[in-house]
């Protein structure tokens, strides 16, 4: 019996997102989509950070799978898009930070994004640089809100997405998250489209499609 096929996925590499600049200290950043072969850079970025960072993000999550690896690295650019942030240390790149968003299922016009920063590149401007190119890219592509959940118990992002301009609201079903939401508008500020309603009245379950599920 012949062994079976494999099935793969090609999804064009958006190129035309990448960026880069230089911060004050000199080190040069660039902010692009992730690739599959970043698997290895993710596990590394992963376990490197602390686990207050972690459990901020991910909200208890032991240690990743590799089809875990696989879920955040091999995406198809399109309704699931992912930036990393990435410096040379020596010659190698380096995940700094991990900025994603993912198209609701059911409500096209709108999605969940989550974000982290490495415990030592943070207050540096790269999460503001990074929900930025999110917020542009998911604008252009007709999106007309973004949202998140927070831990009540993060002054960080909590202060993070109030200078970026997120409305925070209660979450109905968990006391212990708040719900952050940002209409998206063009570069020049005119809201994109007529009577984008709120997003708040959204179903749960927004940070489970952020986690990458178990294999
Ligand atoms: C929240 C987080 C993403 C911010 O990223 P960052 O790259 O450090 O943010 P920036 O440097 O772009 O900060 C922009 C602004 O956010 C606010 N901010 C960021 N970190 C803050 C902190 N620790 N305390 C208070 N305000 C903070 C400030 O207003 C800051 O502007 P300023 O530095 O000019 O005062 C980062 O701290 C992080 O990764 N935290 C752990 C993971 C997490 O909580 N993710 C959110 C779950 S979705």
């Amino acid at each position: 019996m012949s062994a079976p096929t494999p099935t793969y996925y090609l999804f064009r590499y958006p190129a035309d997102l990448i960026d880069v600049w230089t911060l004050p200290d000199g080190t040069r950043v660039t902010l692009r989509p992730v690739l599959p072969q970043d698997q290895p850079l993710i596990a590394d970025f992963l376990k490197g950070l602390s686990r207050a960072t972690r459990q901020q993000r991910f909200r208890g999550v032991g240690a990743f799978s590799a089809s875990q690896l696989a879920q955040m690295s091999q995406i198809d650019y399109r309704y699931h898009l992912a930036f990393v942030a990435t410096i040379k240390e020596h010659e190698a790149e380096t995940i700094v930070a991990d900025a994603r968003y993912v198209v609701d299922d059911h409500e096209h016009a709108c999605a969940d994004f989550a974000l982290v920063v490495d415990d030592h590149w943070q207050r540096r401007g790269i999460g503001t640089r990074a929900v930025q190119a999110l917020s542009e890219v998911a604008h252009r592509r007709g999106l007309r809100w973004l949202r998140g959940e927070v831990g009540n118990d993060n002054p960080a992002m909590l202060a993070f997405a109030q200078q970026r301009g997120f409305l925070r609201t209660r979450h109905p079903d968990d006391d212990t998250l708040l719900r952050i939401e940002k209409p998206l508008v063009s570069p020049r500020g005119g809201k994109r489209g007529k009577g984008g309603k709120s997003a708040g009245s959204q179903r749960g379950g927004w940070l489970a499609r952020l986690l990458p599920q178990s294999a």
